[in-house]
C-alpha cells in the first residue's frame, strides 16, 4: 500500500526493511502529549489568523483531545507503517473526524513539529530532573546536619590526609548538585524558543503568527531563523552534557559508598532496601544500587557522545540522521533520573558508624599538618622547616607503631627542642576539625552555617 501522507507521488509502499529502519514510532511515541499539545496550539493559531475556519479548528481540537485520551487510556494502536508519532496521531485524527484532519498540517512540516516536540519534552525533563536534584540535595543536607560533628578521615589519593567532618563531605555533593541544577537551568533558558512555524526549512507563505504559538506553548518567543530551527539539536546536547556531568558526580559518590560500606572501612551501613545478598556466600551484603549508579554514568556519557557524532558534519537543514537523536537521549536521561532516585534513597537511609570513622581519622597521622601549623604558630618556624620536623616525628612514630599523640615530650624535643606539652592540644582530631574555620572549611560550625544557607535556598527555589 502506498503511503497516506505522500501517496500522491509514490506508487508503491516501502520495502519491509525500509519500514524497519525508517520507523521511529517504537521510541518517539513517548512524545504523544507534547505532539498533541503542539498541534492544538498550531490549530488554534490557524483559526485565529483565518487560515482555517473556526468550525474546522474546533473539530480538530476536539479530535486531538479524543486521540490523547485514547493514548493515555491505552486504547490506541501505534502502527509502524505510519512511521512516527506525528503521522500516527494525524492518521487517527482522520479516522475520527474525516478529511478536515488534513487541514491541521497547513503551514507546518514534521521537521518543525519534531523539533518542537523534542524541545517540549526536554523542557519537561529538565524540570523533573531539577526537582529530583533538589530532593537529592535535601537528603544530603539532612545527613550533613545530623553529622556536622562526626569526624572522618579526609583523603587525598585515598590516603589519610586530614580529619574532616562527614557533614562537610556530604555538603561537597550538595554544591556539585547545585551546579548541576544551574547548568540544566541554563540549558532550559536557551532552549526556550519555539521552532513551530519554521515549517520544512524555509518558513511559510501562510500568514501564521509564530509569536502566538510560542506564547501559547510557554516559550519566551519564536526562534529567529527557520533553517536553524529545524536543524539544530544543541538543546539536547547541552542537556546531555549537563546530565553527563551530573552522572559523573553521582558516580563518585557511588564509588565512595562502595568503599565506605566495605567491611574493611565499615563507615556506613546501607539498608537492606539498597543492597543484595549472595546466593553462595551468606555473609555478603553487596552495594548493588551504588555500583549500578556508578556504572550508569557510562550510558549517560555515551548518549552525549552518540548525539555529538550523529550531528557532526550534517549539512543544513533536516536530515533523517536526526531521527537518531532520540533513543540515546531518552536512555541517558532516564538513566540519570533513576540514578538520582536510587542515590537519594541510599543517602536518606544509610546509617553512619561514627566511632569507626573517628577511629580511622585518628590513625594515619591525620593531624600531622596541625602539628606543622603549630610549630609555625607557637615556635615561629618557617613552614617548610616545620614540615620537615613533623615528617621526622611521623617517621619515629611509624617505627614505634604508634600515633603522633603517643610520642613522649622527650622524643619530640630530641627532634625540635622548642616543643612544649601544649603541642598535645593540636594532635587530637576534634581540635583539628574545630580549628578549620576558614570560609568553606570543615569545622562543625561552618557545616551548620552551610546547612542553614542551603535550607534558605530551598525555601526560595525548591
Ligand atoms: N520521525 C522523524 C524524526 O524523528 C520526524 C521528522 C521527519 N521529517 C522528514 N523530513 N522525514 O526525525
Amino acid at each position: 500500500m502506498s503511503n497516506k501522507m505522500w501517496g500522491g507521488r509514490f506508487g508503491e509502499g516501502p520495502d519491509r526493511i525500509m519500514e524497519e529502519i525508517n520507523a521511529s514510532i517504537g521510541f518517539d511515541q513517548r512524545f504523544f502529549a507534547q505532539d498533541i499539545r503542539g498541534s492544538k496550539a498550531h490549530c488554534t493559531m490557524l483559526a485565529e489568523t483565518g487560515i482555517i475556519s473556526r468550525e474546522d479548528a474546533e473539530q480538530i481540537v476536539a479530535g486531538l483531545d479524543a486521540v490523547l485520551a485514547e493514548i493515555k487510556e491505552g486504547r490506541f494502536t501505534f502502527k509502524r507503517e505510519l512511521e512516527d508519532i506525528h503521522m500516527n496521531v494525524e492518521s487517527r485524527l482522520a479516522d475520527l473526524i474525516g478529511a478536515t484532519a488534513g487541514r491541521l498540517h497547513t503551514a507546518r512540516s514534521r521537521n518543525d513539529q519534531v523539533a518542537l516536540d523534542f524541545k517540549l519534552y526536554i523542557r519537561d525533563t529538565i524540570d523533573h530532573l531539577d526537582e529530583q536534584l533538589a530532593e537529592f540535595q535535601l537528603a544530603l543536607v539532612d545527613k550533613a546536619e545530623t553529622h556536622a560533628d562526626t569526624i572522618m578521615p579526609g583523603y587525598t589519593h585515598l590516603q589519610t590526609a586530614q580529619p574532616v567532618t562527614f557533614g562537610h563531605h556530604c555538603l561537597a555533593y550538595v554544591e556539585m548538585a547545585g551546579r548541576d541544577r544551574s547548568r540544566l537551568a541554563d540549558a532550559r533558558k536557551r532552549l526556550n524558543e519555539s521552532p513551530l512555524g519554521a515549517a520544512a526549512l524555509a518558513g511559510t507563505s501562510f500568514p501564521i503568527d509564530r509569536h502566538r504559538t510560542a506564547k501559547d506553548l510557554g516559550f519566551d518567543g519564536p526562534t529567529r531563523n527557520s533553517l536553524d530551527s529545524v536543524s539544530d539539536r544543541d538543546f539536547v546536547l547541552e542537556t546531555l552534557a549537563a546530565a553527563a556531568i551530573a552522572a559523573t558526580h553521582l558516580s563518585r559518590l557511588a564509588e565512595e559508598i562502595v568503599v565506605w560500606s566495605n567491611p574493611g572501612f565499615n563507615f556506613v551501613r546501607l539498608t537492606d532496601g539498597f543492597t543484595s545478598g549472595s546466593s553462595i556466600m551468606p555473609q555478603k551484603r553487596n552495594p548493588d544500587a551504588a555500583e549500578l549508579v556508578r556504572a550508569k554514568s557510562g550510558r549517560i556519557i555515551g548518549g552525549l557522545t552518540t548525539l555529538l557524532v550523529v550531528m557532526k558534519g550534517l549539512p543544513l537543514a533536516y536530515s533523517k540522521d536526526m531521527q537518531e537523536d532520540k533513543e540515546a537521549a531518552f536512555d541517558a536521561l532516564d538513566a540519570l533520573s533513576l540514578s538520582l532516585a536510587a542515590m537519594t534513597g541510599m543517602i536518606a537511609t544509610l546509617t553512619v558508624n561514627a566511632p569507626e570513622m573517628r577511629a580511622a581519622a585518628s590513625r594515619g597521622f591525620s593531624t600531622a599538618t596541625d602539628l606543622a601549623d603549630w610549630l609555625v604558630r607557637a615556635l615561629g618556624l618557617p613552614f617548610r622547616q616545620a614540615h620537615h620536623v613533623t615528617g621526622t616525628l611521623v617517621g619515629i612514630a611509624e617505627k614505634k607503631g604508634v600515633d603522633l599523640d603517643a610520642l613522649t615530650l622527650d622524643e619530640m624535643r630530641a627532634v625540635e627542642p622548642g616543643i612544649t606539652d601544649e603541642v598535645y592540644g593540636v594532635l587530637g582530631v576534634d581540635n583539628s576539625v574545630r580549628s578549620r574555620t576558614s570560609f568553606g572549611g570543615t569545622a562543625p560550625d561552618n557545616v551548620r552555617a552551610a546547612c542553614a544557607h542551603w535550607r534558605a535556598q530551598f525555601g526560595r527555589n525548591a
